[in-house]
């Protein structure tokens, strides 16, 4: 399963790919307002040189023309953009537009199975189930990625699953028991993923008992 952070800050990114963890980006308007820099797309410019991984980009026009529009400028920024469409109506059209000039998308706001396999129908090679918000409102949002899983396997669809809208270290467990080829995590789950506090106090008795034998040997 590939880890991609959801996360529109370069310092967080920074970080993973210093880990080694990093393999992609999502961003969304909300997070690209929380993050510091300049525009949106000099923000995306830097992301694609922290990873060669997919970068995802969100559109915000409403119909499928400027969809589109914005999806061919979000495109020229860098080869590793894919293009995040909201799923609707205007928006499956815009999949399939971008599609056919060989832009690829990443299909977002899905909370159902056959919302999902539309959207890899139109053509999104990246299909973003989002969990957490269906959590929220007391789903089981796990059920639609592993449903999701199932059908891409069972009708031999290349899209991937892209587990999205992740709260905490659970669900990244749980998406890959689902077999979601993706998950994105907020840095701060990604951080409780590499934490235990067994690892921790480990860390730190044998650390205590290393300096205690340095004294002793010191002393003899
Ligand atoms: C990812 O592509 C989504 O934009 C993101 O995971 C949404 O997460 P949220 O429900 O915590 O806002």
């Amino acid at each position: 399963m590939k880890i991609f952070l959801d996360t529109a800050d370069l310092e967080e990114l920074r970080t993973a790919a210093r880990w080694g963890v990093l393999d992609g980006v999502t961003t969304n308007p909300t997070l690209f307002a929380k993050a510091a820099g300049g525009s949106y797309e000099s923000v995306l410019a830097e992301i694609c040189t922290l990873t060669p991984g997919p970068v995802s980009a969100e559109v915000v026009a409403e119909n499928a023309d400027g969809m589109v529009a914005q999806g061919r400028a979000f495109s020229k920024i860098a080869p590793n953009i894919v293009v995040k469409i909201p799923m609707s109506e205007q928006g499956l059209e815009a999949i399939a537009r971008l599609r056919a000039e060989g832009i690829r998308t990443n299909c977002t706001l899905v909370f159902s199975t056959n919302q999902g396999l539309l959207a890899a129908k139109a053509g999104a090679v990246l299909v973003s189930p989002f969990v957490g918000r269906l959590d929220d409102i007391s789903e089981d949002g796990m059920t639609v990625v592993r449903q999701l899983v199932e059908v891409f396997v069972t009708h031999e669809i290349r899209a991937e699953v892209l587990a999205a809208s992740m709260r905490h270290p659970l669900h990244a467990t749980q998406a890959a028991l689902a077999g979601a080829h993706i998950v994105t995590l907020p840095f701060k789950v990604l951080q409780q993923m590499v934490h235990h506090p067994l690892t921790d106090s480990g860390i730190v008795q044998f650390r205590a008992d290393w300096e205690k034998a340095q004294r002793a040997r010191g002393a003899a």
